[in-house]
């Protein structure tokens, strides 16, 4: 291209991912409880790993289970979890005064494992704790690109240079966490990670979350959320 043209790539439609960090102190209690949680929880509450995921052990997985409603010790990680939901919904825009963390359940990864491709129903913003986590050897959450090869029309496909990753030609993006982070992001996001967990007790808190009040504001449309 001539050197005198130029240039400026902007972005439209972009895809916010929060990260928030605890205090070292704060993520250290709450380790303590959550991994004594996973250590000692009754039986009703362990999801043990199935077929299609045989390394993965889960807490409170089932519809009628949420860790933070199962285990009061955890009330102030639940404070936490709605502040930290509330500013990411203030921080895009948008108005809400409260909300309902409606599912909320502990990830025991084993080594050998893997996390399918998915994305969480019923829920508006999803977010995950890393809370026994060493990125070191750790799988890294991956989020698949929504902009990448997704048209069910006809596309024009070019070979892609390797040597130029950029956010338009990636079909994926892995997350550097670390432990102590919380990401946050709109439930609609496809994540999983493919790589294999080179180690045991890869540990992470999911959880799914509601405005509790729903309106659009023109007083038309809107539902409330129990929780
Ligand atoms: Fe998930």
């Amino acid at each position: 291209m001539d050197r005198s043209i130029k240039s400026n790539i902007g972005q439209i439609n972009p895809e916010p991912l929060g990260a928030y960090v605890l205090p070292p102190e704060k993520h250290q209690l709450y380790k303590r409880l959550l991994l004594s949680i996973c250590k000692n929880a009754p039986i009703e509450f362990r999801q043990p790993s199935t077929d299609g995921e045989p390394f993965t052990d889960r807490v409170c997985h089932n519809s009628n289970q949420n860790l933070l409603n199962d285990f009061d010790e955890l009330n102030d990680l639940k404070k936490d979890l709605q502040s930290i939901t509330l500013n990411f919904i203030h921080q895009l825009g948008y108005l809400s005064d409260q909300v309902v963390i409606n599912d909320c359940w502990l990830n025991v990864t084993n080594k050998g494992a893997i996390l399918p491709t998915h994305f969480h129903a019923n829920s508006y913003i999803s977010g995950n704790y890393f809370v026994n986590y060493d990125p070191q050897v750790d799988t890294r959450l991956q989020f698949l690109n929504d902009r990448y090869d997704r048209s069910a029309a006809p596309v024009i496909q070019l070979k892609r240079d390797p040597n130029n990753n950029t956010a338009y030609n990636m079909p994926s993006l892995n997350i550097n966490a670390m432990e102590g982070q919380i990401l946050v992001w709109r439930s609609q996001l496809a994540h999983g990670f493919k790589k294999p967990n080179e180690r045991n007790n890869r540990v992470t808190l999911s959880f799914n979350s509601m405005p509790k009040i729903c309106t659009n504001g023109t007083g038309n449309y809107s539902f409330v959320v129990e929780g």
